[in-house]
């Protein structure tokens, strides 16, 4: 892995987002208000300069034809697999997919029946409880808990879940929206549960490379063990922590299981494109020359998020739990009682994600993957919101 790219990156001085394509910054703008885009999952910094080459130089190479991954990604991602976490992965088990939600989707479907029951974590990213309800799955929410001012998943109710007939379970980890990174005591419970009980997991690690607090470790639930690793199928993509989702879907399976990712692949057959020659390029590059660049942008988010809770912790009537991993803050804001919490904050200019939408609406989650100047202002907008409140 190299890391030769050792520029200093300003991640203060980024480009305006305000009046482009930002999904993010455009989806709430109302023509004379100004509003602060801080709901969806991406961040305001541009993607770090060699993947912005190589992209360039892909465009200025052959034919834009149908593509392969090419070798040296492969070879980068499994030599990556095994330093990070000292798991072994065998390229035969590599699943290309056009984003983390065709693989998602196609988990949920390829293992059991409509009808059947998925556990999954509750709260969680909506499309987790949307994978289930899309494949006519039954979601059951898996509770979670503060304890000592961090979140952990209630294992008594997954025990009780797992005994009720489900047949997958969908793990998110690091965990959107609770921002917390399992440990290695919880993903061994967790799959215990599943091998008892003949439950296939699916875990999305698509933010396991945004781990704030440095005293912590992502273990993927797979590499725990063989048994674990051929009872699931795990999602990757450099897409969160690279901000890469404008350049084109990209994300891997790894299935070791071979009828496991069979049954996925005959899901996503005809129905998950390809990825493209330039999503390759910027996955390799983000992968292969990033680690400087990403080991910035790690230390400027801590700053934001103790910045963050900082803040929180001095406006009456918000909460919120330790964030150890991601750009996403889950805020507690049910002492406001507010009938409409999400339009409340919207009115003031700030958009927020709806906790309503994945699965607790006593919560808003925030996205402070931007400029501490923008987290700055949406502070000050969200401490006059809560003022009107009282
Ligand atoms: C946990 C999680 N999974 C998947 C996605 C979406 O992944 P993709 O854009 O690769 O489909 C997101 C985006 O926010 C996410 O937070």
């Amino acid at each position: 892995m190299s890391t030769a790219n050792h520029q200093k990156i300003d991640f203060d001085s980024i480009p305006e987002r305000r009046g482009g394509d930002s999904h993010k910054w455009n989806r709430f703008a109302s023509g004379s208000q100004d509003v602060i885009g801080a709901w969806v999952a991406d961040m305001d910094f541009p993607a770090p300069d060699p993947v912005l080459d190589a992209i360039r130089q892909r465009l200025d190479g052959p034919a834009m034809g149908y593509s392969e991954p090419p070798l040296e990604l492969i070879i980068v991602m499994l030599e990556r697999l095994q330093k990070l976490y000292n798991w072994r992965v065998d390229p035969s088990w590599l699943v290309a997919l056009p984003g983390v939600l065709p693989g998602l989707y196609g988990a949920t479907r390829a293992v059991g029946d409509p009808g059947d029951a998925i556990i999954t974590q509750s709260p969680n990213y909506h499309h987790f409880y949307g994978a289930a309800n899309y494949s006519e799955r039954q979601p059951l929410g898996l509770k979670h808990r503060l304890s000592n001012g961090r979140w952990e998943m209630d294992l008594d109710h997954l025990n009780h879940l797992a005994t009720s007939g489900a047949r997958s379970f969908l793990l998110c980890n690091p965990h959107n929206p609770l921002g917390r990174i399992l440990p290695q005591a919880e993903l061994e419970a967790a799959a215990q549960a599943c091998l008892n009980n003949d439950i296939v997991i699916c875990a999305d690690e698509i933010h396991a490379d945004l781990l704030l607090d440095t005293d912590k470790k992502h273990i993927p639930i797979a590499s725990l063990s063989t048994e674990i690793e051929q009872n699931s199928i795990t999602l990757l993509s450099p897409s969160k922590a690279f901000n890469l989702a404008g350049v084109g879907g990209f994300a891997l399976a790894i299935v070791p299981n071979p009828d496991l990712r069979g049954a996925l692949e005959r899901q996503l057959h005809g129905m998950a494109v390809h990825p493209g020659a330039l999503t390759y390029a910027a996955a390799l590059a983000a992968y292969r020359d990033c680690d400087s660049w990403l080991a910035q942008l790690q230390q400027y988010l801590r700053g934001n998020r103790d910045y963050l809770e900082q803040q929180i912790a001095a406006i009456d009537g918000l909460s919120m739990a330790h964030v150890e991993a991601t750009f996403l803050a889950w805020i507690n804001i049910s002492e406001l009682q507010l009938d409409k919490p999400f339009e409340h904050f919207l009115a003031h200019g700030v958009a927020l994600s709806d906790g309503a939408d994945m699965g607790d609406g006593n919560y808003l989650r925030l996205n402070f993957g931007c400029t501490r100047t923008t987290l700055e202002e949406m502070l000050s907008r969200i401490t006059t919101a809560v003022n009107k409140c009282t």
